[in-house]
């Protein structure tokens, strides 16, 4: 009976020590994963954004003193698109939408010569040059309720809001963006630009 339970122990013990080294293996091979993604992130990176980005990531590449649109400086860990609250990082696939539908208007075009895996390996190499993605997780998406139809009333309320709620004063009565109060605005990169071009 000793005997019995003696073996029962160390099976026990055995198993859990199987558990924990293959525990310590996984994280060791996901670790190893996650650098071999930043390092091919880093190729992507200086061969199709530094250009314009710059190497350091601080959006001061040889390219940008002829963009009227100045490139994204990563440094500061400050992104304009994401589906996260105000203030929050922006989660992966939010920083993925810009590389692979480009941003209208300005000279970051979509990036689709590049596989998929080439652009979630070069997120990540973005995110190295900020230490916010570091010490801080990326809040949740923020939802929205579905698209209403559209209608005359809608539009209606809309253009009520629009005036109640101050759009106005930046984006003008006819939408234009060429209100006074719209002249001088500065983002939060320091760089001036205007509501709707
Ligand atoms: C020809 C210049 C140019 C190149 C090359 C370029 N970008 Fe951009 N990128 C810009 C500009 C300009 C903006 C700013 C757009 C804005 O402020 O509306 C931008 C914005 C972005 C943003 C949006 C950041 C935010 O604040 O949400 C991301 C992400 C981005 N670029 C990633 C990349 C990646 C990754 C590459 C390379 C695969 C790349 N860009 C190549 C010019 C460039
Ligand atoms: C303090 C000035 C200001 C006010 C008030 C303001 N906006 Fe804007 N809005 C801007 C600026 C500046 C941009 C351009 C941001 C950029 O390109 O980086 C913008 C961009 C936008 C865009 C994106 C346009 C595009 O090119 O994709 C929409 C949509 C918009 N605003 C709607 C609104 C609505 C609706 C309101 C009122 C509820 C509003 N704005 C109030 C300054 C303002």
């Amino acid at each position: 009976m000793r005997a019995f339970v003696l073996l029962f122990v160390l099976t026990f013990v055995l198993l859990g020590v199987v558990i924990w080294l293959s525990d310590f293996w996984h994280s060791d091979q996901s670790i190893a994963r996650a650098q071999s993604e930043v390092k091919l992130g880093e190729k992507i990176y200086r061969d199709n954004c530094a250009a314009c980005h710059g190497e350091k990531g601080d959006g001061k590449g040889p390219e940008a003193q002829r963009l009227k649109t100045q490139p994204r400086d990563f440094t500061r860990g400050i992104y304009k698109f994401h589906s996260t609250p105000s203030g929050s990082l922006p989660l992966d696939d939010d920083i993925l939408k810009p590389i692979s539908s480009g941003v209208r208007g300005t000279s970051m075009l979509a990036q689709l010569h590049l596989s998929s895996q080439e652009r979630r390996s070069v997120i990540q190499y973005l995110k190295t040059f900020s230490p916010r993605f570091k010490n801080e997780k990326p809040a949740k998406a923020v939802s929205f309720s579905p698209k209403p139809h559209e209608s005359k009333e809608l539009i209606k309320v809309g253009e009520t809001l629009y005036k109640d709620a101050g759009c106005l004063s930046c984006h003008g009565a006819d939408g234009k963006g060429d209100n006074p109060s719209a002249e001088g605005l500065k983002d939060s990169w320091v760089f001036r630009f205007n509501p709707l071009i």
